[in-house]
């Protein structure tokens, strides 16, 4: 009998994640009926957001509940079809979460063109984080060419993306991020014009006038807390905070207490907007095909963190808060066209 490994919320997280948090099970792999098809999944996306898919009650989406499959983005292989537009071998992206198999009546589903790049590109650059760069930097951010645009977590799989894209706008693109070889990878091989560890930086207000001499045009905000809390300090007029992301705060137990620095705002006539990548959903397919352009020419490059194995999922999700990451982080749950239920 062919199994399928599913990993299970087996209890609410207090604070920071555990592995413990989670439970590994193994079922049935399932049959299509008719207009279903089966799929081997390949990889698997780990994802800040899932912190607050398992907390209690509704954040923009419903949570998951103690004992279902934990949910996420996935990319497999079609390998049994009972559905008139899938085959076996064919490509497709959806939402199956942490399991080995899934079915599917091809709703919420799109094929991957493996031509384009790597099928993981469909849950890194070419997927929902590379669009989340694309719109929220070029939509909400609105970047003009000889502006400074500030990106934290710019070292991960959101971030390197909205700063190669800042360059390819004409900005200058400074990042903060949590090692000195994430702050190397920037500056050396992505073309950032400055970045910083802002784990070792102690005073951020003093570190953004010395890494940002003219001021912050952009901030692309990826973690909150702190250094947000800098840079509402160091903002121009006209600024555009884009509010993608608070990673600094997902796993807080009490309401953060902040310092309240929203007359900034006021002083400097700017502008702070959070936005869900799902608001583009419409334009996906634009994104991607300039994506996977800027990927073809060579003004776009990516890194992928890969684990082994659907079992070190909970540890690649954890690993995410301590910054255990460069690029994209995945879990690849079997290799493109291993041998499985056929
Ligand atoms: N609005 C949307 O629709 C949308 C869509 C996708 C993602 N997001 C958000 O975008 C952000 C980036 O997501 P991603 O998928 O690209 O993840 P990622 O940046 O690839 O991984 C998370 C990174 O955050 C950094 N980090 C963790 N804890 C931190 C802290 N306390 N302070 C500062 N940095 C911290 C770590 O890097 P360091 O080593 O640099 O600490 C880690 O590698 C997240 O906040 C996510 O929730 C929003």
């Amino acid at each position: 009998m062919a199994v399928n490994r599913q990993i299970l919320l087996a209890a609410r997280p207090e604070g920071l994640p555990k592995e413990s948090d989670f439970r590994l099970v193994a079922g049935e792999v399932p049959s299509p009926v008719e207009g279903q098809f089966l799929v081997k999944i390949n990889y698997l996306s780990v994802d800040p957001y899932m912190r607050g898919r398992i907390r209690e009650g509704k954040s923009y989406a419903e949570p998951v509940e103690v004992g279902d499959v934990m949910v996420g983005g996935t990319v497999g292989t079609v390998v049994q079809s009972r559905h008139p537009h899938y085959q076996p071998g064919d490509v497709v992206v959806g939402y199956w979460g942490w399991q080995e198999y899934a079915l599917s009546d091809g709703k919420d589903v799109h094929r991957f063109d493996t031509s384009l790049a790597p099928m993981s590109t469909a849950l890194g650059v070419l997927g929902m984080p590379g669009m989340t760069a694309y719109f929220g930097l070029l939509e909400i951010g609105q970047p003009k060419s000889g502006q400074t645009v500030f990106v934290s977590a710019a070292a991960g799989a959101v971030g390197s993306v909205v700063g190669q894209i800042a360059k390819l706008k004409g900005c200058r693109v400074v990042g903060s991020a949590g090692s000195q070889q994430k702050v190397d990878y920037l500056t050396g091989e992505l073309g950032f014009d400055a970045a910083f560890n802002y784990k070792e930086a102690s005073d951020y207000v003093a570190k953004l006038q010395e890494v940002c001499p003219d001021g912050i045009d952009v901030y692309y905000d990826n973690v909150g807390g702190a250094l947000t809390d800098a840079v509402f300090q160091h903002i121009n007029v006209g600024a555009r905070i884009v509010v993608c992301g608070q990673i600094d705060q997902y796993n807080a137990t009490e309401p953060p207490q902040g310092p309240r620095l929203l007359w900034h705002l006021i002083v400097k006539r700017a502008r702070a907007e959070g936005f869900l990548v799902f608001d583009f959903a419409q334009r996906f397919g634009e994104a991607q095909g300039q994506l996977a352009a800027w990927l073809r020419e060579g003004k776009i490059k990516y890194r992928e963190t890969v684990v082994d194995g659907l079992e070190n999922a909970p540890r690649a999700f954890i690993g995410l808060f301590g910054g255990e990451n460069l690029g994209k982080q995945l879990v690849r749950v079997a290799e493109q066209g291993s041998k499985g239920t056929a």
